[in-house]
């Protein structure tokens, strides 16, 4: 069975067919279409965190393609009444597929193990791998189709949204630099899994965030404080502060690099309200794109999964 716990779960292949089914059903919602593809399918989604984007982008997605999304609450006992096991076998009884948003990993890969049910990670601790495929969607967009070469810079805390960049970065050819305080970068435990995963990747980070963001055609953010890191905020907003992502910063960034946020965004922190709403924002077209990207991804698991016979991207 396919899930998908982390972006290592996809091939090259599968992340650019992924991809091309969300741009498909994108130009032709445009059109006014809404193939039933998922008519009588339902996802299920459990959440341990808030979430706008995610959870909404998943609920309209399932109805727009026909099925329906269960947003599973606190009476359902998640994790009270009955073991995890118990749960997601019940839950693959009733339902195609499952979102789940975890404090931790484990819990993703815990409910994806048992194999029943497609696992779809809505952010964990270690990873978004929904954020970046909307991400690529978006910056494809903006380049034409092609991103080659080109190079995003992250600028911020190396989280869970950075570790799924940097490897939707390298699946499309991407170059990343991460500019981050020393203590905040990127572990060798998660680089060492990246490279006996893809091999060598075009990765390179450092507290020089000058030298991160020349030429950058993309510059990145996300909040200095993550969900569940509360106890932190003091600590993080000194440790980020030279770190804002402000019209001074980015002198130092091509003129013709535009500016990403996974939201939501903290504004006047990690972002100054003039870049969030300065033409070179793509955030709203980025958070818009969440919906495409999973309603392709959700068709890209029916169609590994058994459920569809396929979808041609070529269609629309
Ligand atoms: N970017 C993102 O995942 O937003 P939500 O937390 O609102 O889902
Ligand atoms: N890094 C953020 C992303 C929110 C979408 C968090 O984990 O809270």
């Amino acid at each position: 069975m396919k899930h998908l716990r982390s972006l290592f779960d996809l091939s090259n292949d599968d992340f650019h067919s992924i991809i091309d089914v969300s741009r498909s059903l994108k130009a032709r919602l445009a059109k006014g279409e809404r193939p039933d593809l998922l008519k009588n399918r339902t996802t299920a989604l459990i959440f341990e965190k808030a979430s706008l984007r995610t959870r909404v982008s998943f609920e309209a997605g399932m109805a727009q393609l026909g099925g329906t999304a269960i947003y599973l609450t606190n009476d359902v006992g998640w994790r009270e009444r009955e073991t995890i096991a118990d749960f997601v076998r019940v839950l693959s009884e009733y339902c195609d597929f499952l979102v789940c948003r975890a404090i931790s990993q484990k819990t993703v890969n815990e409910l994806a193990a048992h194999d029943v049910i497609p696992v779809i990670n809505g952010l964990t601790d270690e990873a978004h791998p929904c954020q970046a495929l909307g991400d690529v969607l978006t910056m494809l967009e903006d380049s034409d189709g092609n991103l080659r070469g080109k190079q995003l810079t992250f600028v911020g805390d190396g989280n869970n949204v950075v570790r799924s960049l940097i490897q939707a970065a390298h699946m499309t050819g991407m170059k990343f630099r991460l500019a981050c305080p020393k203590a905040y970068q990127m572990h060798s435990a998660f680089l060492n899994q990246v490279h006996r995963h893809y091999g060598e990747v075009d990765f390179v980070q450092s507290e020089d965030m000058h030298s991160m963001l020349r030429g950058a055609d993309y510059v990145y953010t996300d909040v200095w404080t993550s969900m569940g890191q509360e106890a932190e905020n003091e600590t993080r907003k000194q440790a980020f502060a030279q770190y804002q992502i402000s019209e001074t910063l980015l002198a130092s960034a091509p003129d013709h690099c535009k500016v990403l946020h996974c939201l939501p965004a903290r504004r006047g922190l990690e972002i100054t309200d003039e870049v969030m709403d300065s033409c070179r924002s793509l955030v709203f077209q980025q958070a818009g794109n969440r919906l495409h990207a999973q309603k392709g991804l959700l068709i890209w698991l029916a169609v590994q999964n058994g459920y569809l016979d396929g979808y041609s991207a070529t269609s629309a």
